[in-house]
């Protein structure tokens, strides 16, 4: 009984499956067993004997179960565990969420690279400005009516967001020499009603082309090429009369494509004297200036109804584009 226990012990020790069990099984406790045959013979002992190896061949019988039994469950367990960890190398892959650019950013990166290809620089300026350089120094003085048209955001008395990007003019002419060209894009804020045109930020990018000649028709030269190469060839420009405290004369740009309508996308004129006298120029140079909403522009190109959209973060707009 002792070599049998030993034995049998070997075997599930080596088994592997539970197949392997199932014939160990059947070796030692089947009918045919090694250990029912032990079983078998105890009739031949005296009945002392037969007691005595009748309890060891119980003991052995339930040690061998026992055994199986702890077996069985280990390779359950590791096979399941294999299961777990299982990777079907040939499934595709999750793509991972991937965010990108804001589409008034990529607007504001093409119209930078025509820009900058017609030798325009890109210069920033501050958001927070103080009224100087929003107001004043643009020729629209205190009581100027011009004042109530571009309402703001005050922080202290005498700083304000932005109304629009037109404050830049003068820190970049306080700083550089004619001849100058650049562009400057950024964020606007105003204090009025929200509506589907309007809202209460926004984007300009301003224009500025200083030089000792510069007259109406380099402006119109300038803008009919960038919305040829913005919009494509089938683009006319139309200047309309306007009024702008800080340049003189001023227009309105009206865009029109093959058979659209006319629409209104900035104001422009030709710097007034009074703003190269701000920033210590020469009031007899000449140049052009123009400021244009960004979110308009995106508005008439992506068909867009309602400027709200473009702050509104809403995910379901913004993975359009
Ligand atoms: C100006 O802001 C002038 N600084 C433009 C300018 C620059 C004139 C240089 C002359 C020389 P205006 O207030 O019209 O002008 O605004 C210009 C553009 O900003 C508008 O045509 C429009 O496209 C956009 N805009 C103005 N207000 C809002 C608003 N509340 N929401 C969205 N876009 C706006």
């Amino acid at each position: 009984m002792q070599e049998l226990k030993q034995k049998a012990i070997f075997d599930i020790d080596q088994a592997k499956t539970i197949k392997d069990l199932e014939n160990i099984y059947r070796k030692y406790l089947g009918r045919k067993g090694d250990l029912t045959a032990v079983f078998k013979s105890l009739k031949k002992l005296s009945e002392k004997e037969r007691k005595e190896q009748g309890h060891l061949a119980n003991k052995l019988k339930q040690e061998i179960e026992q055994a199986l039994k702890e077996k069985e469950e280990k390779l359950q367990r590791t096979s399941s565990d294999v299961s777990d960890q299982w990777i079907d190398v040939t499934a595709p892959g999750q793509i991972p969420q991937q965010g990108h650019i804001h589409p008034i950013s990529q607007l504001r990166r093409k119209i930078e690279e025509i820009f900058q290809s017609m030798g325009f620089s890109v210069v920033e300026g501050p958001e927070v400005e103080t009224e100087y350089y929003n107001f004043d120094a643009l020729n629209i003085p205190k009581d100027h009516p011009a004042r109530d048209k571009w309402d703001t955001l005050w922080i202290k008395s005498k700083l304000l967001l932005r109304t629009h990007t037109s404050p830049v003019q003068i820190h970049y002419m306080e700083t550089h020499q004619p001849p100058l060209r650049i562009i400057s894009p950024g964020r606007c804020f105003r204090y009025e009603a929200t509506d589907a045109t309007h809202d209460i930020q926004f984007h300009q990018i301003e224009g500025l082309m200083v030089d000792k000649n510069i007259s109406v028709a380099n402006f119109k030269g300038v803008l009919g090429e960038f919305f040829k190469r913005f919009l494509g060839p089938d683009t006319e420009v139309r200047l309309r009369h306007s009024y702008f405290p800080f340049t003189e004369p001023s227009f309105e740009v009206d865009i029109k494509r093959g058979d659209s309508n006319w629409l209104e996308l900035m104001g422009a004129g030709m710097v007034h004297p009074n703003v190269f006298k701000s920033a210590k120029l020469s009031p007899d140079l000449q140049g052009f200036a123009f400021g244009m909403g960004l979110e308009r522009l995106a508005m008439i190109i992506h068909k867009i109804d309602d400027i709200r959209l473009f702050s509104s973060g809403d995910l379901r707009f913004l993975k359009q584009f």
